[in-house]
């Protein structure tokens, strides 16, 4: 049987910057997206690379007295260091200044040409070096004649030049684009990029000859091929276009190009124009995430205000820079990066939580079953209901993952991670140990490794040094990566009989004055299971009022309750008749999870739960502090 194929690209890095956390967060999310495929069984082509042609680069290189060359080659060769440190699992790797680039984007412009939709004319406008574009002269005007970005004044060039014909192409492109509600996503960038076009395209010139640094046009080598034909072309030569053919037929069109969102205009506009000249297929999707900013506004090198991401994985380890960059910011939004955030994040959710499940797991095995994990006797419907739980995960991460929220893939894995430390505070297996019941600390440690190992695996995409070692402490054989998705969604995998082995904790809980480097290891805290604010949010708490109170025969503690909720009128069975007498509740007003599943009591359907506090003694209403309306959301 072929395996499915998945072709994902990230932007190819301008040579010129200087990587900073920002760029890292699309090629993180990209290898993430990539492991993913692969642990689906697909056949990956994950491309990334670097942008080396232009104006920029050749102005910094003469500043430096180096040829281009020279200054490009160091940069790209720290590039692909810092992916590296990062773990980034590229299959390919494409330079523009690569001869296999070269010939395609000549193949292309020739091409594009010859259809007669690149032809000669002469160009004059406002352009900005640092963003290699031209501006009109509103745009111009607008601008007060600065771009901000790059800080440095537009100038006025007059050149001859060649055209690209994109305002041909609104039309089809509009057509795709309404015709394929996930090519450009998410949605708020589609209805930017469908505005953009329907405010009209202009043709787009497509050569310069003020500078040199480029690749020629091949019929009239004075002049080169602008950097963004040249650049968007990278996502053909890096999947075999004229030169494997077979690659090629097998990976294009791509399924996936991962973009910031200041370039999707480039990838959802111009590069299908350019392809749909060519009479070549169009990628899948263009998807355009948010930018991570500091707290005063955009990092740039300009400003000094840059986040290295290699201090921060020398510092927090590997797996908490990943963690972060992937859990912090729904994929697609904005987002402030705080080096707090960072530590909290990997404090809450990966020392707290993960680690926290992962230790005490394997203390109780090592205490109460020798290290070793015994077959299961008899599961309960609370262990059912766990399985149940574990089994779902895999699921709940393929859809966030599919629909690119990998936030909410994390999510997903972490309230995996939640119920089972509540599974451990409810089953208790400390009092079984003291009873002597062999058989229930064989069970519930049996679905602890199991829903251990099917976090280990679903982890694989997101983290690189965690699974493997809570593959370890599991005792089992191989790495977590290779075990494949049919691994996840089958119970039993753990052989009973192995030897679990305690090793140092997953995750240190990181200390915010932490001592100097070579100091002493950070102390160590292993704190009670939290929830995630998401968990607390999935409860609906609405003020309601109670419009009638009735005893229930047979049931001296409950009384049937008629709430108005805003909406609707909810009957609630409640537990507070030995405090209350019904005559005195009408009019009150409480608080009611409304989306609790309804339950029947003493025969009566109970459709949702008031709050009540209680010390033991007493039980009272939690009421609002002054009339609310009815339907008031509580938070
Ligand atoms: N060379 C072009 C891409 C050409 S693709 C055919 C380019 N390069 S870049 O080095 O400036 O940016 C690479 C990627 O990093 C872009 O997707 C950009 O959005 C992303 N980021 C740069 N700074 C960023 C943040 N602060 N936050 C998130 N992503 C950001 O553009």
């Amino acid at each position: 049987m072929t395996r499915p194929t998945y072709y994902i690209t990230t932007p190819i890095y301008y040579p010129s910057n200087r990587l900073h956390i920002g760029h890292a967060y699309t090629t993180v999310a990209a290898d993430a997206v990539a492991r993913f495929k692969r642990l689906q069984g697909c056949d990956v082509w994950f491309l990334t690379g670097t942008d080396e042609h232009g104006r920029k680069i050749e102005e910094r290189a003469a500043q430096e007295g180096k040829t281009p060359r020279e200054f490009v080659d160091p940069v790209v060769a720290g590039i692909k260091e810092l992916w590296q440190l990062l773990h980034i699992r590229y299959d390919d790797f494409i330079r523009t200044t690569e001869e296999r680039h070269v010939r395609v984007v000549q193949e292309l412009f020739t091409r594009v040409h010859q259809s007669g939709d690149i032809y000669a004319g002469e160009y004059e406008g406002w352009y900005c070096v640092g963003c290699e574009t031209y501006f009109t002269d509103t745009q111009a005007k607008d601008m007060d004649g600065h771009c901000r970005e790059h800080d440095r004044p537009l100038e006025r060039l007059r050149e001859r030049a060649y055209f690209f014909r994109l305002s041909k192409y609104a039309g089809r492109l509009l057509r795709h684009i309404e015709d394929h509600p996930g090519f450009i996503r998410p949605e708020s960038r589609r209805n930017e990029v469908l505005a953009l076009i329907r405010g009209g395209l202009e043709d787009l010139c497509v050569s310069r000859t003020s500078f040199s640094w480029g690749i020629p046009v091949p019929f009239d080598p004075q002049h080169v091929i602008y950097v963004w034909f040249d650049a968007l072309s990278n996502y053909l030569s890096g999947c075999g276009y004229l030169q494997d053919e077979t690659r090629y037929g097998k990976y294009w069109p791509a399924d996936l190009h991962l973009t910031g969102k200041e370039i999707v205009r480039f990838h959802a506009v111009i590069w299908p124009a350019i392809l749909m000249a060519a009479g070549l297929a169009l990628p899948k999707c263009v998807f355009g995430h948010g930018w991570l900013v500091l707290e005063g506004g955009k990092m740039s090198k300009t400003l000094g205000n840059v986040v290295d991401p290699v201090v921060l994985v020398g510092k927090y380890g590997l797996d908490a820079v990943r963690y972060f960059l992937l859990r912090e910011v729904p994929f697609g939004a904005d987002g402030i990066y705080h080096e707090e955030a960072l530590i909290a994040r990997s404090n809450a959710d990966l020392a707290n939580d993960l680690g926290n499940l992962v230790h005490r797991t394997l203390a109780m095995i090592k205490r109460f079953q020798h290290g070793i994990v015994a077959a299961p006797v008899r599961p309960e419907a609370i262990d059912d209901q766990f399985r149940e739980a574990v089994l779902a995960t895999p699921a709940a991460v393929e859809q966030a993952v599919d629909g690119l929220e990998l936030s909410n893939a994390l999510g997903a894995i972490g309230r995996l991670v939640s119920a089972s430390n509540k599974y451990i505070d409810t089953t208790a297996p400390w009092a079984h140990f003291r009873d002597g019941n062999e058989g229930r600390l064989a069970t519930i440690f049996y679905h602890l490794c199991e829903a251990l190992r099917v976090v280990a695996v679903l982890l694989t995409p997101f983290l690189v040094e965690t699974p493997g070692k809570i593959w370890q402490c599991l005792g089992l054989a191989g790495h977590p990566g290779e075990q494949g998705w049919e691994s996840l969604t089958v119970w039993g995998f753990t052989r009973p009989g192995s030897r679990v082995q305690e090793g140092p904790p997953l995750f240190p809980r990181i200390e915010t004055s932490r001592p100097a480097e070579g100091g002493p290891p950070p102390k160590i805290h292993v704190e009670p299971a939290t929830v995630e604010i998401d968990d607390f949010r999935r409860l609906d708490l609405r003020i309601g009022t109670i419009v009638e109170a009735q005893a229930m025969p047979g049931a001296a503690r409950l009384l049937r309750l008629v709430v108005d909720v805003g909406a609707a009128r909810r009957q609630v069975v409640a537990g507070i008749a030995g405090e209350y007498e019904p005559g005195e509740l009408a009019g009150r007003q409480v608080v009611v999870v409304v989306n609790l599943k309804p339950v029947k009591l003493r025969g009566v359907e109970s459709q949702g739960m008031i709050l009540t506090a209680g010390d033991g003694d007493r039980l009272r209403l939690l009421v609002p502090d002054g009339p609310v309306k009815e339907g008031s959301p509580v938070s």
